[in-house]
């Protein structure tokens, strides 16, 4: 089944409670918690004790996408009772394999997320023990971007891979996802798509949530 993953990055924080039971009400599947460091990527963000406050005030799962450096040093901090993903950056692990066995020894689905500009080869030796591998379609940092068009063929590749090697791993997006290419990011093989602005963009998160639901259903 595709799930979306509204990002509550562009959500209003001074209401997050509210915002987040808003979009499950709409029909949302996953919350994406972005954590960024001010290191990995040039801005920052929020940490565990957000996630931490969001448990029991949604019955979503959490979808945890850590854009910090040395994650190793925090993994445990984002483990709740509601966390299903914990992702960490390819680009950001020396010891990658070591990271995804502690992610998966706290009970939580471990998966790894690529740059724009980081080649699928990297994963050729790490993907048997993923359970997502998300596919940045921008920069990391901020949301708002607009979507790189190269990753359409990145994801179709990825999908292809999968399909070789009969692994069932899923295949999440990242970045300047919405209404105008939806369609067509699920065409090329994608499971899960984040959505920030385009879901807390907009006044109304119900038309919204389903708007996107309708398009990547095709
Ligand atoms: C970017 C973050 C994204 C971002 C998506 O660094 O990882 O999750 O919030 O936002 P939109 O959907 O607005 O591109
Ligand atoms: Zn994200």
């Amino acid at each position: 089944m595709k799930r979306l993953a509204p990002s509550i990055l562009s959500a209003d924080f001074s209401k997050l409670g509210q915002e987040v039971s808003e979009v499950e009400k709409a029909g949302a599947d996953l919350v994406h918690i972005d954590v960024m460091d001010g290191a990995f990527v040039p801005n920052i963000t929020i940490g565990p004790l957000v996630e931490k406050s969001l448990v029991g005030k949604t019955s979503l799962p959490f979808d945890v996408h850590l854009m910090i450096e040395n994650p190793d040093r925090y993994i445990e901090d984002f483990v709740t009772e509601q966390t299903e993903f914990i992702c960490v950056h390819e680009e950001a692990c020396t010891h990658l394999n070591r990271t995804v066995q502690l992610i998966r020894s706290f009970g939580v689905r471990p998966a790894v997320a690529l740059n724009p500009a980081t080649s699928l080869t990297v994963l050729d030796y790490i993907l048997e023990d993923v359970d997502m591998v998300l596919i940045m379609s921008v920069n990391p940092g901020f949301g708002g971007q607009k979507f790189i068009p190269q990753t359409m063929a990145k994801i179709k590749l990825l999908d292809g891979i999968r399909r070789n090697r009969e692994l069932d791993f899923e295949i999440e997006i990242d970045g300047g996802v919405g209404a105008s290419n939806i369609a067509e990011i699920s065409e090329a093989g994608c499971d899960i798509f984040v959505a920030g602005s385009a879901v807390f963009g907009r006044e109304d998160r119900v038309a919204a949530v389903s708007e996107l639901k309708e398009l990547m259903n095709v």
